[in-house]
């Protein structure tokens, strides 16, 4: 009887381990696509399938990528993200695309995706990019990259990237997720709707309350 228990326990682990195996990522699609139907009142996690019948080429399509993106703004950059609402074909496929355009010295600011991994590649100029562990360690990890060069950004680190050259720079990245998400620190923090107490935030970056207004004028 005692072994009957034992071996039944076993047995509920080996489970418990399957399922959370299984469970640890996204699952693979049941059918080829899952075009995002625009139309759709079903909420769900990612977005309704459109009637494949309805389906056709100009679901899975976007043109238009080899237009830089505007970079007149105070960071000198612009990232054009080709996502599931430019694309409504990438729904449930688990990948996005990039453009990021650089003035001279132009800075993409320090920001997560908090559904996605990126690669990043750059195609022209030479820029520096760097991404932070988590705590305790808080490391940051950088390099400078040149035409050809390939960087990964860890899903969820904050990451930057800046154009060191004196011409403008191009770099074209994929995500692993059909909606990354962009969660830009700065506008974050301290441009959000409403503002956080300033004097929240003078305690957690240990500066005068001063200060954070100024910033928060900012954003
Ligand atoms: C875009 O998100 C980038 O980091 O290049
Ligand atoms: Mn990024």
């Amino acid at each position: 009887m005692a072994s009957n228990n034992h071996n039944l326990l076993i047995m509920l682990a080996l489970f418990a381990i399957t399922c959370s195996i299984a469970l640890a990522s996204d699952p693979s699609p049941l059918q080829d696509f899952c075009v995002k139907d625009s139309n759709s009142p079903v909420l769900v996690n990612g977005f309704a399938c459109k009637d494949p019948k309805l389906v056709d080429a100009n679901d899975f399509f976007y043109s238009g990528l080899n237009m830089p993106g505007n970079t007149s703004n105070p960071v000198g950059s612009k990232v054009t993200l080709i996502n599931v609402e430019k694309i409504p074909g990438l729904n449930t496929l688990g990948i996005s695309l990039a453009r990021v355009d650089y003035e001279p010295l132009g800075l993409n600011p320090p920001h997560t995706h908090p559904r996605a991994t990126e690669l990043f590649t750059v195609i022209q100029g030479t820029i520096q990019a760097g991404f932070v562990t988590s705590n305790p360690e808080n490391r940051f990890l950088t390099k400078i990259l040149h035409k050809g060069d390939v960087f990964v950004f860890p899903k969820g680190m904050v990451h930057f990237q800046r154009n060191i050259g004196h011409s403008k720079a191009l770099a074209i990245s994929t995500l692993s997720s059909h909606n990354p998400g962009i969660v830009t620190i700065a506008n974050t923090v301290f441009g959000s709707n409403p503002d956080i107490p300033a004097d929240f935030l003078a305690k957690a970056f240990q500066v005068d309350k001063n200060v954070v207004l100024n910033v928060q004028s900012k954003f």
